[in-house]
Order: C-alpha cells, then structure tokens, then sequence
C-alpha cells in the first residue's frame, strides 16, 4: 500500500515536471553534483595551528564548519519554519508541506510518500532511509555561525547530546552523510564528512568555543 502510494506519488511529480520543464528536464541536463563551486572545500584543523590563542583557534574551527552547516543541504532540512526548502537556492518546498508532530509530514503527505530510501534521480527526488524534518529547536535557517554555535552545544536544543555525541552524529550519521551525496542538481556540502568530524572534533576537543 505505501509502496504502491509512493509509486503514484513519483509519477505524479514526474509527470508535472515534464509539463513544467522542472525536475525531469534538469535531471537530464544535470550531470551529478555539477554545480559545486571551485572552493567547496574545507579546510584541515592542522591548518589553524598558526593561531595561538586556544580560544580564537577553537572559534575558528567552528567557524570553517559553518560552511556546512549553513550549506542549503543542511538547512533545507532544519527550517526556521514548518515547511522544509529546497534546492541551492532554498526556495519553498513544493508541493507544500509541514513538518507535523513528528517531522514525518501531515496527512498524506507524508515524507516517505515522495522521498525513498535512496536518491530517485529519475525524477530527481532526494532520499534516505528516515528522510524527516529537524524540530524547531534544531532551526538553522537564516542564524549567524555565532547563534547554531550556541545552539548546538545547548542540550535543551540539540537532542540531549553531549559534545562527543555531535562529532559521531555530524562525523558518522548517514542521514547527515546525504549532504555529500545530493543526487542530481544539487550542490554537495563542502569538503566530505570525514573532514566535517575533524573539525567538529578538534572543535569539542579544544573547548567548543564559538564566534
Ligand atoms: C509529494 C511529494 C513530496 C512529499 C510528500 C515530500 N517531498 Fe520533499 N521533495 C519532493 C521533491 C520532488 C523534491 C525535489 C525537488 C527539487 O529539488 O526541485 C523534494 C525535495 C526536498 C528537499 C530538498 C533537499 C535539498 O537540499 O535540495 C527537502 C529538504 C525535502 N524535500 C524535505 C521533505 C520533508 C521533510 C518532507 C515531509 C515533511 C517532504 N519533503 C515531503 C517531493 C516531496
Ligand atoms: C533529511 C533532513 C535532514 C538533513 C538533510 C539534515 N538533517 Fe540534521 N537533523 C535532521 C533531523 C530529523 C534531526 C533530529 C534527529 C535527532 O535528534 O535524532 C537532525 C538533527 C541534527 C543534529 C543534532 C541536533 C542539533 O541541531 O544540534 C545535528 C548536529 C545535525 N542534524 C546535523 C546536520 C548536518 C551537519 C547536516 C548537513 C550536512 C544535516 N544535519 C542535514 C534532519 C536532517
């Protein structure tokens, strides 16, 4: 039944996008991940040793992950509202829909209707076993490195997770880890998640100072 829903659902959005000329047509022009910009690297934390002072240094580590937090692939999912975004231009999800009390969706737009357990390129719809949005308090759409900094630390607003939880989710989650994979059209978070962890673990490991 769901498998079946899921299916109509994909037909339905391919077949608007190619009245459109939306999705299908740049899912044939796009190659993968082809509009990275030159510079969507990230930088190593050996880089920041010439700064000697330990606070600035670790505030610098964060600061060079905020390039990926702020990245349109992180927070298109944690929405400052109740409507995830799409796209490297983090325009309004369509159709529309809304987180729910559960992330999950409301009534049958639910996100696993549309978003499988992998990337359906086809139709250049993303996917990930879990696909949900981020709670309010998990927001970064639109916050300086300096607020998602203090935020991230904050347990209240974080899941409840300790700082070495944050350099395992960030450094190992696989849904986290889709940012680096986007599927066709859009633009990978930068660098890889593998230099994402040595960040957000030479962050932790030097104080979790921020901006
Ligand atoms: C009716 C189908 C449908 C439903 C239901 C749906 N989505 Fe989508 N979603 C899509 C399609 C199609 C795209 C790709 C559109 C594009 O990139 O132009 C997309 C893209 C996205 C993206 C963009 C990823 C990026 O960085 O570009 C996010 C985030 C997203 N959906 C979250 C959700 C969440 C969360 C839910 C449930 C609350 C949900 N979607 C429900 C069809 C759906
Ligand atoms: C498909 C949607 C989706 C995408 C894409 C996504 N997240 Fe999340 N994120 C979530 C959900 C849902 C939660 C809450 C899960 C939980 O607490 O167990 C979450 C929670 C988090 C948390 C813990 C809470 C917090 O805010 O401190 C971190 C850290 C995080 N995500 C990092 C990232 C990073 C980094 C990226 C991009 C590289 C990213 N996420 C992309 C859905 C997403």
């Amino acid at each position: 039944m769901k498998v079946t829903r899921q299916i109509i659902w994909l037909a339905a959005v391919v077949a608007v996008s190619l009245l459109t000329g939306g999705v299908a047509s740049r899912a044939v022009l796009a190659t993968p991940s082809n509009n990275a910009p030159a510079n969507n690297t990230l930088a190593s934390p050996q880089s920041f040793a010439g700064i000697a002072d330990p606070k600035v240094r670790s505030a610098a580590y964060f600061s060079e992950l905020s390039k990926v937090l702020m990245s349109p692939r992180c927070t298109n999912c944690h929405p400052a509202t109740d409507r995830p975004r799409q796209g490297d231009d983090k325009r309004l999800h369509q159709p529309p829909v809304f987180r729910g009390a559960d992330g999950m969706g409301v009534g049958s737009l639910r996100c696993s209707t549309c978003h499988g357990a992998a990337n359906f390129d086809a139709a250049g719809v993303p996917g990930h076993h879990g696909w949900h949005l981020a709670p309010p308090e998990m927001a970064w759409e639109g916050k300086t490195a300096a607020e998602i900094c203090a935020q991230i630390k904050d347990p209240k607003r974080n899941g409840g997770r300790t700082l070495q939880a944050l350099i395992e989710h960030i450094g190992d989650d696989t849904l986290v880890g889709w940012a680096w994979e986007p599927g066709v059209g859009r633009t990978p978070a930068p660098g890889t998640q593998k230099e994402a962890k040595a960040l957000v673990e030479a962050w932790v490991k030097s104080g979790a100072a921020c901006p």
